[in-house]
């Protein structure tokens, strides 16, 4: 195993009375004025936002609100945040949402105590920021596991580019399944891939030592497959949601890279994606990940034969490759570029600027070239 240190300061509250027990008890540290950070409006629909009023406001707390954090957050959104909190005072964030809220609150929270962009100081001067104001999470929509860590991901519109952004650790998270179940079924599907997604690219990884973060990522995998199976055949099985929504939150706390590299290259196709395209997070990969593996299948043919046979339960390396995608299939994900939401049509010279500007990772099964990457996305057209 490589080296490595781990600690864990994100207190997470999990089930049904989850809210109402962390923000009695975690109220007490958030001093007086608290900013609600939410998405386009689904919190009000389905009563958690009442619920948060109510219990914010019962333990004393000012509220300040910053809503309409859209999914594939903006830099130019999370500037307007960052200056809300500068101009309201705010003492603490709360962020209740899905990924897309929490990533922007992890950079609202950085940004307002910066005097310089985060964006030129983490990317050009490859600066981090070393404090950011207190927050938490709660969690509506599972899949990312951005409750579990300090990354973001945020699209900067100008420069076309979505990237990772070094922010702010949540002090603590909610997880009540029950909070899901109002999620639109094609984004339960497409957050759930995303967590296999986040183990599969972790696994992937070029580590040539056997290392127990492997058999750790590999349960992950088989129960998420598992739960999703649950959900084709009954979306509201709260049993799935609960399991689904740990397994996200487990697939992105770090545990699972402890002492190994990871891949993490079909997240950055799709990153790009996003940047041109707008398109949800986990369809991007469902359309991605077979593709790509096809590609490097090769390069690292026992991995792929163990993923074969512990996720899938399938003997040999395209068995499992089949597998994958049958399995995308029957969770009625896309599973070609054509099927993807998009704000502009794709065509092969957007694939071409997509292709170019991905990172190219170092540590996965084998590095690839931008003009692979072009013809990943190629054969994933139609
Ligand atoms: O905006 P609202 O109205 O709340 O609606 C949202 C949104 O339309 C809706 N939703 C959320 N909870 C709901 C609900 N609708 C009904 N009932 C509820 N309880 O779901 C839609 C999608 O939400 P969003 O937060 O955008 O989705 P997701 O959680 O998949 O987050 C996607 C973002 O996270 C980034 C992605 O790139 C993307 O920008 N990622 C963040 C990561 C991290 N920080 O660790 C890792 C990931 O790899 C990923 O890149
Ligand atoms: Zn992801």
């Amino acid at each position: 195993m490589q080296d490595f240190q781990y600690s864990y300061p994100v207190r997470v509250y999990f089930g049904k009375q989850s809210l109402a027990q962390a923000l009695n008890v975690e109220s007490a540290k958030m001093g007086e004025t608290v900013m609600l950070v939410y998405g386009g409006g689904s919190i009000k629909r389905n009563g958690i936002y009442d619920e948060v009023v109510e219990l914010l406001q019962k333990n004393g707390k000012k509220i300040v609100e910053f809503d309409g954090v859209m999914s594939n957050p903006t830099y130019a959104k999370v500037q307007e945040g960052a200056k809300l909190v500068k101009d309201e005072k705010v003492d603490f964030i709360l962020a209740v949402g899905g990924g897309s809220v929490s990533d922007a609150s992890k950079i609202i929270s950085a940004q307002a105590k910066l005097n310089e962009g985060i964006w030129e100081m983490e990317m050009e001067k490859h600066q981090f920021p070393t404090e950011g104001i207190p927050m938490g999470v709660v969690v509506t929509a599972s899949g990312t596991g951005s409750e579990m860590n300090n990354g973001a991901v945020i699209t900067h519109e100008d420069k076309k580019i979505k990237a990772g952004v070094l922010g702010t650790l949540p002090s603590f998270a909610v997880l009540n399944p029950e909070f899901t179940m109002t999620v639109p079924e094609s984004q339960v599907f497409s957050g759930a891939f995303d967590t296999l997604s986040h183990a599969m690219e972790t696994y992937f990884g070029n580590s040539d030592q056997d290392n127990v973060s492997d058999d750790v990522a590999l349960a992950i995998m088989k129960n998420t497959v598992k739960n999703m199976h649950r959900l084709v055949k009954d979306v509201n099985d709260q049993e799935a949601r609960s399991n689904l929504m740990w397994d996200s939150a487990m697939a992105e706390n770090g545990i699972l890279k402890c002492g190994r590299k990871t891949d993490f290259q079909a997240h950055q196709i799709e990153h790009q994606l996003g940047a041109y395209t707008d398109c949800n997070h986990g369809q991007g990969l469902a359309v991605i990940h077979p593709v790509y593996y096809k590609h490097i299948v090769q390069d690292a043919p026992e991995k792929f034969e163990r993923f074969a046979e512990e996720v899938f339960g399938v003997e040999s390396v395209q068995e499992g490759l089949d597998a994958l995608e049958d399995f995308i299939q029957e969770c009625h994900l896309p599973t070609k570029l054509s099927q993807l939401r998009s704000v502009t049509p794709i065509t092969p010279e957007l694939l071409r600027k997509v292709a170019d500007s991905s990172n190219l990772i170092q540590t996965g099964p084998r590095p690839l070239t931008h003009d692979e990457i072009y013809d990943i996305l190629m054969e994933c057209l139609d």
